[in-house]
Parts: structure tokens; sequence; C-alpha cells
């Protein structure tokens, strides 16, 4: 018997129509969430400052496709609140509407100490991380509410921003993706009334520019091993486009202002007490 529940969960794969528009679309995470939704219909306006990434990006997903499926953006989230309006206006205008925003833009920034970091370089990470997001879920907000369409904004956190595990040289980093979890529950406080979801996705580590450095060490795989209840560190495809997929179908038409962790179960271990590390 085919109940409600199963119809939706069946018609998951089909995001058909969906315009989402993606930032820090040119290289790892976002390119990859592209990439996905584009296979599952979905319509992606591509964000980020590299503009011959982004090319690249919409030429491989148009090269596949009978229609224009993906469009460049080019945007700085860390820009003046002016530019990120007008960004946003010509994001809206591509193909008429967005349903989806999916503020993925991120940067780390160094790992000094919370003495030694420069007012700079806390200022880099708050503007990209926290404020771009922000100010883009505000202007593309608002023009959700006005179309009087609902919408789903998810915000690409991490497991750092938690209140669980802290790492040293993060004070930037962690604080910045702590905000943006509080941003996250405010927004969908706030914008619940006009049917506009938000929720954040708080991921481990995966494979990107951002992590490639650390993938490549011999003590990481070993200590994914030994200490990740799930005794791997998995991939960003499928752990976070699945998750990403729920967040833009209907059938999570009920949730918002979650913070959904995908990390294999790695922040729940603490100090790991094993003397063979
Ligand atoms: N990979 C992981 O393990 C992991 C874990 C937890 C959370 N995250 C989060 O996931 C997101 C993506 O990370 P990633 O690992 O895919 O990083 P990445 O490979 O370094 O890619 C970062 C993306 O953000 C864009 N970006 C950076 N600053 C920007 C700015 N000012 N304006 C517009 N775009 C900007 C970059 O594009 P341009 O340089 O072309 O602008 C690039 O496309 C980040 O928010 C990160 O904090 C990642």
């Amino acid at each position: 018997m085919v109940n409600r529940v199963s119809r939706q969960l069946e018609t998951w794969c089909d995001l058909e129509g969906k315009v989402v528009l993606v930032t820090g679309a040119s290289a790892g995470l976002g390119r990859e969430f592209c990439t996905d939704l584009a296979e599952a219909g979905c319509f992606i306006v591509a964000a980020a400052r590299r503009a011959e990434r982004l090319k690249s990006l919409c030429d491989e997903i148009n090269g596949s496709s009978t229609i224009t499926q993906a469009v460049a953006v080019e945007l700085d989230v860390a820009a003046a609140g002016e530019i990120i309006e007008a960004t946003a206006q010509k994001a809206w205008n591509v193909f008429g509407r967005i349903d989806v925003l999916i503020n993925n833009a991120g940067i780390r920034g160094g790992t000094k100490s919370s003495l030694d970091i420069s007012q700079d370089e806390w200022e880099d990470v708050f503007k990209t991380n926290l404020e771009g997001a922000w100010m883009l879920s505000k202007y593309i907000g608002r023009h959700m509410r006005n179309a009087g369409q609902g919408g789903s904004i998810i915000n690409i956190s991490t497991g750092f921003g938690l209140n669980r595990v802290q790492q040293h040289g993060s004070v930037a980093y962690a604080s910045s993706k702590s905000g943006m979890n509080h941003m996250t529950k405010v927004m969908a406080l706030e914008l619940g009334r006009h049917k506009i979801r938000v929720n954040a996705i708080a991921p481990a580590i995966f494979p990107s520019e951002m992590t490639v450095e650390i993938f490549k060490k011999k003590w990481f795989r070993d200590v994914a091993k030994k200490i990740v209840p799930l005794q791997t560190s998995g991939t960003s495809d499928p752990a976070l486009t699945s998750v990403i997929r729920y967040l833009i179908h209907d059938s999570s038409q009920y949730v918002t202002g979650n913070i959904f962790i995908v990390d294999c179960g790695a922040t729940l271990t603490g100090m790991p007490i094993f003397s063979s590390l």
C-alpha cells in the first residue's frame, strides 16, 4: 500500500524545476552540491568569486542537459551590503525566482591562537562565514517573502560550531559558525510565517580544497578509524547531498530551525582514550 509518506520519499530524488542558489559553488562541497542537484532536476545559480571555475561547472552541467540548467553569478559574499543586494537581485532574475538558498561559501582562516589572530583575520572570517550568509539570506528572503512562494534556506555550518568539540586555532572559524547556528534558529522563527524554512547542516571533515592537506595525513585516517563511531569519515556525496535534497523537498515541509549534524558520530567521542593511538 502506498501511503503519503512513501509517495513523498519516492519523489525525493526528483527535485524537477526547483531553482537553487549555491554560494561557494566554484570548489569543494558547493561544486558537488551543484552537480548533484542538477542531476535531480534543479536549476542552478552558481555563485562565487572565481568566474572561470563557475564557467567550467556550468558548462559541465549544461553540456549534459537540453536546456540551460546552470548559470554563473560572480559574488563576493564579503562585499558591501549594496553589492550583495544587487547580486541577489541579479541571481533572482536569472530564472525569475529562487526556491532554495544554500549559504555554503566559507573560509577556515588561519590557525593562530586567540592571542595572536589579527583583527583583519577575524573580520575576514566573520564577513565571509556569518555576515555574508546573513545578508544574502536577508535579500533573497525578502524576494521569497514578496513573491509569497515560501522557500528553504540551508546554511552550511560545521561540527566546530556546536557545543561539542572544540579545536585549537579556530576561535574565529568556530565562533562565526556558532553564530551561523544561532542565526539559523532566529531566522527560522521570524521567516516561518512566510513559509520560508531555515536549517543548517553541521558537517565533520569531508574532502575539499579546504581539507586537502589533512586527508593526506595517515594519522588522520587512523584516528578516524579508531574514534569515529561509524569508523569512516564518509564522503560528502551522499552524506551531505542526501540531507540537502531532503531539506529542499516538500517531505521536510515541517522542518525548520534545526542543525543537522552529519559527522558519522565524530563529535560524540570527546577525548580519544586509546593507548594504541
Ligand atoms: N570540507 C569540510 O570538511 C567542511 C566541514 C565543515 C564545514 N565546511 C563548510 O563547508 C563550506 C564549504 O567548504 P569547502 O570545504 O567546500 O571549502 P573550499 O573547498 O575551500 O571551497 C570554499 C568555497 O567558498 C567560496 N568562497 C570563499 N570565500 C568567498 C567569498 N568571499 N565570496 C564568495 N565565495 C567565497 C570559494 O569560492 P571562490 O574562492 O571562487 O570565491 C569556494 O567555492 C564552508 O562554509 C565550510 O566552512 C566544510
